[in-house]
């Protein structure tokens, strides 16, 4: 599958920016939320501590009450007198006046002289009583919480022994006890002594509050605490008294907006706060909301456990708190996702475009459109590319209008000399006849015999000049290939060696160095030996012609690479050839030579003849330096 350049610059962008953006949102949304919630449980820590400082402000209330109550003057009186008539009423006022569930009068010994709760029981003793007990010993006054037994509330008052009354209610992750309710109450209460003028103790006044159902404590640290704020309609801060486990006290509220009371604590809760005596602080479910809260025990006077103060935050607050900021995490995750998309795709679009223009101009260039070129000005490397790609077709362009230029000059040469060959055909061919005849009759003449000597000698003249003018006539017609040569298997080699023979004796090669480096190989080549034999011979003659009878000429054969073709060469160290002249060379008549008589024949025959045998014949030259001819002959294929 292709994937472009485009899709990968975009992926690999939005993957780093995904990448970071989660773990920085996981990071950041992580670190914020430890934070808040440290921060809350500090806060609910708070908020305990001044819930015990209400709880235990309530307490101090409730000795106060006792032990003001204790001092009265009309009590101690009653009880010197051991008369009650009179003082029944006034505990009973005090009692209603100051909302105590419970006013009781003992004697010095803790049984019971009047009960404002409860007039109608009394004689009871009281001594075992925890505090009352304690009151007798040291004679000072005591306030504590208390679990009082079902059966003794029931002696202070049938009501409050109702009022205490309350019935489990199944509670997930509770403790399970064999129990299905409580009877027994949990009370704050205060004793005091009545101390006579002697210092000696009178009687005891003991006052007291039952907690169970009693939501004056707990509401009161939600006012203050608090402050009383909802979210989302539901109380932002709650406050509970446990009973042991059991909730008594409290304003959580259940799904109808009842008091949660009934409810019990978990069993982590129970272990930690009731079995260890440790607070907890710790997010926990409440009845229905999930709460952040601290609990932390209630003691006797003997410092035994046996409740719970609980203050609870609403969790939901804090984790919509910590929802929002996740989603501004994820917010900004998700914009820089989105910047970095419209960033990746105008980048990928400012890249790619000059490249697809380069890639159109390639292929342009590639179909032979060699004016393309690409218009950048960009100083990157995208503009160096395009600058080569430039340089690249002008250079391809050069070369080409070279090569054109070139191959034009060939096909416009060969046309010359073939028109040229046609014309001296027709002219060769035309004289070709006349001057046979010229010949016949001539020759008929001579062979008179009263001819005058004079006369025969000018005969012989026509004879001898009508023969090198047919000779003359037979060039041109070799060299507008109108003889038909006849084709035989030969060796180069030893045709080169045969016209060597022939001119090496002459006069003219007497101090021309002959140099031959032969392919011993060679392969046969189909030729015309004689027309053969005639181009060597030309082409040597010019050589040595060239030298004026002085230097080295190099005679050489080989195989080209291609197997399909021999080349002869003949190397010169003559005076060269002028350029200007260089494509007249092989013209008929073509001559340097006017006044040692060349005709200039030579080497338009030796092109025909090539030209007959499917060759090809080629020419180096520099001036003052020499010359070298070079066929290129077909090998022969035996066939
Ligand atoms: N090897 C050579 N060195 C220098 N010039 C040469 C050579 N071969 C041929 N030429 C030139 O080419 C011309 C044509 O040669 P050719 O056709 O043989 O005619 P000719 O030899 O009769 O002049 C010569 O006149 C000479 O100027
Ligand atoms: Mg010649």
């Amino acid at each position: 599958m292709k994937i472009s350049l485009r899709t990968k610059l975009i992926v690999s962008f939005l993957a780093v920016v995904i990448v970071t953006g989660f773990v920085a949102t996981l990071v950041g949304v992580n670190l914020i939320v430890d934070g808040m919630i440290r921060e809350e449980q500090d806060r609910v820590r708070t908020n305990l501590n001044s819930a015990r400082e209400i709880y235990e402000g309530e307490l101090k209330e409730i000795k106060d009450l006792a032990r003001l109550t204790a001092v009265r003057f009309f009590i101690k009186e009653a009880l010197l007198k051991s008369d009650l008539e009179g003082i029944e009423e006034e505990l009973v006022r005090i009692r209603e006046e100051e909302h105590l569930d419970i006013l009781t009068l003992t004697d010095k010994n803790g049984k019971v002289l009047f009960r404002a709760s409860n007039p109608d029981v009394y004689d009871d003793s009281q001594a075992e009583d925890e505090l009352v007990n304690m009151v007798l010993l040291e004679k000072e006054v005591v306030a504590s919480t208390q679990i009082i037994s079902g059966k003794e509330l029931e002696k202070e008052g049938e009501d409050l022994a109702e009022q205490a009354y309350i019935e489990f209610i199944p509670t997930p992750m509770e403790k399970s006890r064999p129990e299905k309710e409580e009877t027994s109450g949990m009370v704050m209460k205060a004793a005091a002594p009545v101390m006579g003028y002697d210092n000696e103790l009178l009687g005891i006044i003991y006052a007291g509050r039952l907690l169970n159902r009693n939501y004056e404590i707990v509401d009161k640290v939600k006012d203050t605490v608090f402050k009383g704020v909802k979210y989302k309609g539901k109380d932002i801060g709650t406050v509970t008294i446990f009973q042991g486990d059991l909730r008594i006290s409290t304003n959580v509220q259940n799904l109808d907006g009842s008091r949660a009371i009934g409810t019990r604590v978990s069993e982590e809760v129970y272990d930690q706060v009731l079995v260890e005596g440790m607070p907890w602080i710790y997010r926990a479910f409440v009845v229905n909301n999930w709460y952040i809260t601290a609990y932390e025990p209630i003691e006797n006077i003997k410092g035994e456990i046996i409740g719970i103060l609980y203050v609870g935050l609403l969790e939901e607050k804090f984790t919509d708190m910590r929802n929002k900021t996740m989603g501004i995490f994820l917010g900004i995750t998700f914009a820089g996702m989105a910047l970095a998309l419209i960033i990746s795709y105008f980048l990928a679009s400012g890249v790619l475009k000059p490249i697809k223009r380069l890639v159109y101009a390639s292929k342009r260039l590639a179909k032979g459109d060699l004016t393309q070129r690409v218009k950048l000005t960009s100083k990157d490397e995208i503009g160096e590319l395009a600058e080569a790609f430039n340089f690249m077709a002008s250079s391809i362009k050069e070369r080409d209008d070279q090569l054109k230029a070139r191959a034009q000059q060939k096909i416009q040469e060969s046309e010359r000399l073939a028109s040229l060959g046609r014309l001296a055909a027709g002219v060769a061919h035309e004289i070709n006849n006349p001057l046979g005849a010229i010949l016949v009759y001539s020759e008929l003449l001579l062979e008179e015999s009263e001819l005058q000597d004079s006369k025969r000698e000018n005969l012989k003249k026509i004879v001898r000049e009508t023969i090198r003018c047919k000779e003359i006539v037979k060039g041109l017609l070799d060299f507008a290939r109108k003889t038909e040569p006849k084709k035989e298997p030969a060796n180069i080699n030893e045709i080169l060696e045969s016209v060597l023979a022939l001119v090496e004796k002459q006069v003219l090669f007497q101090n021309i160095k002959i140099t031959k480096t032969l392919h011993p190989h060679l392969p046969m080549a189909m030729i015309d030996k004689t027309q053969i034999q005639q181009v060597f011979m030309n082409i040597i003659l010019n050589a040595v012609e060239a030298m004026q009878g002085r230097g080295s000429l190099t005679i050489s054969t080989q195989l080209l690479e291609d197997g399909q073709s021999m080349e002869i060469g003949f190397t010169d160290t003559g005076c060269g050839i002028p350029q200007e002249i260089m494509e007249r060379l092989f013209e008929p008549f073509f001559t340097t030579k006017e006044e040692t008589s060349g005709i200039g024949l030579g080497l338009a025959i030796s092109y025909g003849i090539i030209k007959n045998h499917r060759g090809n014949i080629e020419v180096k030259s520099q001036v003052g330096k020499g010359t070298t001819f070079l066929i290129r002959l077909p090998v022969e294929k035996c066939d």
